[in-house]
């Protein structure tokens, strides 16, 4: 070990002091034998794009961004990665070459749990995405070079699933509606990115959507089940899956732009649990 200052990084959200980011962080670093810190940052919007200007200007390499700052963190970026320009979000700052570069590793992260960790195949089958906030935006661009038959995105407010639909038509068969207008047969998979868990609640669905061949997955990093998961077992799901390997596989890559070593992510799922 050197005595030298550590590299910084973090994760930067409001409010975040739940946030497992800095075990899974401490646990890659430990792994890979990489000299750097990773703390909690609280900070309030009015106060973000300062705050973060001065981590950077006194020596930070690296933040990982959460809710509610992911937009605000493109503007911030001087220079954006394809997949967090067609996001619309940033989920990971790195200082590089005197820049700061916006990524996105949530879609990335999600495609290595969904397919790798939990051996779901997307492939010429039907997905149905719930929501059309920024969560759905992030993963449409990965879930769509998996070449699924078609994603189809319901969301409470629909003019909202028809702009994010009309966005992306060109990665693939994209099609939108609101909840009550979704077609009454069971779905291959079923990803959950509404933000109705935070409020205990699950989205208003009809049971015909789920069968005994149907996955549900919650993107709420959660190690445990959420509302919409709850909701998907009683109606007979054949898998559920709470979304915390995605938090892991998405730190993962994001630990591989920060430091060019990627951590074996295995050892981390264990110990949380997932
Ligand atoms: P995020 O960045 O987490 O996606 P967001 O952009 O605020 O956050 O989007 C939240 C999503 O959750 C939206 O699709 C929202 O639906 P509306 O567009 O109609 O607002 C959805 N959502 C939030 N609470 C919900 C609830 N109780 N039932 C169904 N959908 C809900």
């Amino acid at each position: 070990m050197t005595d030298s200052t550590p590299d910084a990084y973090g994760v930067i959200g409001h409010p975040v002091r739940h946030s497992r980011s800095p075990f899974i962080h401490g646990l890659f670093a430990r792994q890979t034998a990489q000299h750097m810190v990773y703390r909690l940052h609280d900070i309030v919007p009015d106060l973000f794009a300062t705050y973060v200007g001065k981590f950077f200007a006194e020596g930070g390499l690296g933040l990982n961004v959460t809710v509610p700052h992911k937009p605000a963190a493109v503007q911030l970026a001087d220079a954006l990665t394809p997949r967090a320009q067609r996001a619309g979000a940033v989920n990971t700052l790195a200082m590089q070459a005197g820049q700061i570069l916006g990524d996105n590793t949530d879609g990335v992260g999600l495609i290595r749990d969904l397919c790798d960790n939990q051996m779901v195949v997307v492939a010429n089958r039907r997905l149905l995405i719930l929501g059309a906030g920024g969560a759905t935006r992030g993963i449409l661009e990965p879930l769509l070079q998996m070449e699924p038959e078609e994603i189809m995105i319901a969301n409470r407010t629909v003019e909202r699933a028809h702009g994010l639909a009309a966005a992306f038509t060109d990665l693939g068969k994209v099609r939108a509606c609101g909840f009550s207008e979704l077609p009454r047969r069971p779905y291959d998979a079923i990803i959950n990115a509404t933000s109705a868990g935070l409020f205990g609640e699950a989205p208003d669905l009809s049971s015909r959507i789920i069968d005994g061949g149907t996955v549900c997955y919650d993107l709420s990093y959660s190690k445990d089940t959420t509302p919409f998961l709850d909701w998907c077992q009683s109606q007979g799901a054949g898998k559920c899956i709470a979304g915390l390997g995605m938090l892991v596989e998405q730190a993962a890559e994001s630990f591989f732009l920060w430091r060019g070593v990627r951590p074996d992510t295995a050892p981390v799922l264990a110990a949380l649990g997932a």
